[in-house]
């Protein structure tokens, strides 16, 4: 059902489709106008897969994307970070990292949710009630509100030390990310002190938690790394508490802000989620089950607008994309926002925005052209916790909101170097 481009245009000398040097050396200008759009003329021009840069190869076929994925940490690492001066990390560094992951993941699980869901709720509906009659800016709104709503499954208590301590980081690390696309990577070093400093208030507001004891039955992170058999090591702790909670902060907040978004644009779909939410009379479990339509209005809204829009792998050997070699040193990036915009991969029109896509029986899309979360080993940990926060989100503003965003059709995506976000957007809520 699903058709893809078998014809590639051959390239030069190692037959990577697009011309020497890469597309962007030439056409940065257009890139930068509309970095989406432009990705996709390529795609039609040179096939599924192509170089992009020197060193760049972006691949649109799902098939070869989530073999990439499925091959991280093997194959590949995600994309080296230019502020620790693009180091590919070690073998041991990664284990450290996926010890962390294994170590945070149980509390995300769906099954372990619908005990710590209350607490996120009521988080949110604090946040989203100290809101009310004031105009604000959601894509700037976001970030603090979602620190706010997750920090309830790491620590038993409230830590506005905590909260402030991930906003720091998180805000420095999105400053040095906007900054470095425009400077070269030896250059912004203040930016890349400024980052270590704010990581270091994280490690210091995290250390003294990590030795004090915690209430059992929380099934929050510091319980999970408290209660285990085997001493855990101060740095997989560390990781598990501080960095897993920073991972989630820029594509959370950025979702957020376009649920907002979509609420207002989508009044049909808003009536449908109050319906919903009056209809469930409170979540009490898995808001995938008792808020169906809610769950796919959330799901739609991270196909138009998945925060992480542009991805990517460093092939740390040679890796075979269909029938192109990529060197060892290749970044190999892909783009959630044009596989879930690419009619190809979709049965029904994918420029339309539709949740009842979500609600048939079958997957509305090829496999692994919906990659909101990415997949593999690297893929988020956090996804249904995503989704549920979304969920609950819509529900309460719905429910108990009148919500106004004037000059709707002046918002435009930003579609910046770590996240796609509105831009130009000013919200109000007023108490229904
Ligand atoms: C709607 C909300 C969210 C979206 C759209 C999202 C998206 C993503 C994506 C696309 C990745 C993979 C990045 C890559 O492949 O390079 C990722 C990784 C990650 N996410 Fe999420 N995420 C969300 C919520 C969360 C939440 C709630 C948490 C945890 C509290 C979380 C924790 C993480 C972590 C720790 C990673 C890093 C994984 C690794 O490198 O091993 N995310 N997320």
């Amino acid at each position: 059902m699903f058709q893809r481009a078998k014809e590639t245009a051959p390239g030069p000398r190692d037959g990577i489709p697009g011309p020497r040097g890469g597309i962007l050396a030439r056409h940065l200008t257009a890139y930068e106008a509309d970095p989406a759009g432009f990705l996709d003329d390529c795609r039609r021009r040179y096939g599924d897969v192509f170089r992009f840069d020197t060193g760049v190869v972006v691949v649109t076929d799902p098939d070869l994307v989530a073999d990439v994925l499925a091959r991280t940490n093997r194959d590949s690492v995600p994309n080296a970070n230019p502020l620790e001066g693009g180091r590919f990390p070690t073998a041991e560094q990664t284990q450290r990292w996926m010890d962390a992951r294994q170590l945070a993941a149980p509390t995300f699980r769906s099954a372990a949710l619908p005990a710590r869901l209350p607490v996120v709720r009521d988080a949110l509906a604090a946040d989203l009630d100290a809101l009310d009659g004031a105009w604000f800016d959601p894509a700037e709104a976001c970030w603090e509100i979602c620190v706010r709503a997750l920090v309830p499954l790491y620590l038993p208590d409230e830590s506005p030390a905590l909260v402030d301590a991930v906003l720091g980081s998180f805000d420095a690390a999105r400053g040095a990310a906007e900054a470095a696309v425009r400077v070269p990577s030896w250059m912004p070093s203040r930016l890349r002190r400024r980052v270590r400093d704010a990581d270091q208030r994280v490690r210091d507001t995290i250390g003294p938690m990590l030795k004090t004891d915690t209430p059992a039955g929380t099934g929050t992170v510091l319980e999970h790394i408290r209660t285990q058999p085997d001493a855990v090591p101060d740095d997989v702790a560390m990781a598990a508490m501080g960095f897993t909670l920073l991972g989630a902060v820029g594509t959370m907040g950025a979702a957020w802000s376009w649920i907002v978004y979509h609420l207002a644009a989508h009044p049909e779909a808003a009536d449908r989620i109050r319906e919903e939410a009056a209809g469930a009379g409170g979540v009490t479990g898995d808001p995938a089950r008792e808020l169906p339509y809610t769950w796919a209005f959330a799901q739609e809204v991270l196909r138009v607008r998945p925060p992480a829009w542009l991805l990517g792998r460093d092939a740390v050997t040679a890796v075979t994309l269909g029938d192109v070699e990529v060197p060892a040193g290749t970044a190999v990036m892909f783009s959630p926002y044009l596989l879930h915009h690419d009619e190809r991969w979709w049965t029904h029109d994918p420029r339309r925005f539709v949740p009842e896509r979500w609600l048939g029986a079958g997957r509305p899309h090829a496999p692994g052209a919906y990659l909101p979360f990415a997949s593999g080993p690297r893929g988020c940990v956090g996804a249904h916790l995503g989704l549920a926060v979304l969920a609950l989100t819509a529900a309460h503003i719905t429910a108990r909101k009148h919500l106004a965003v004037p000059g709707l059709d002046a918002v435009t995506t930003h579609f910046g170097p770590s996240t796609l976000t509105p831009s130009g957007m000013r919200a109000r809520l007023t108490p229904r």
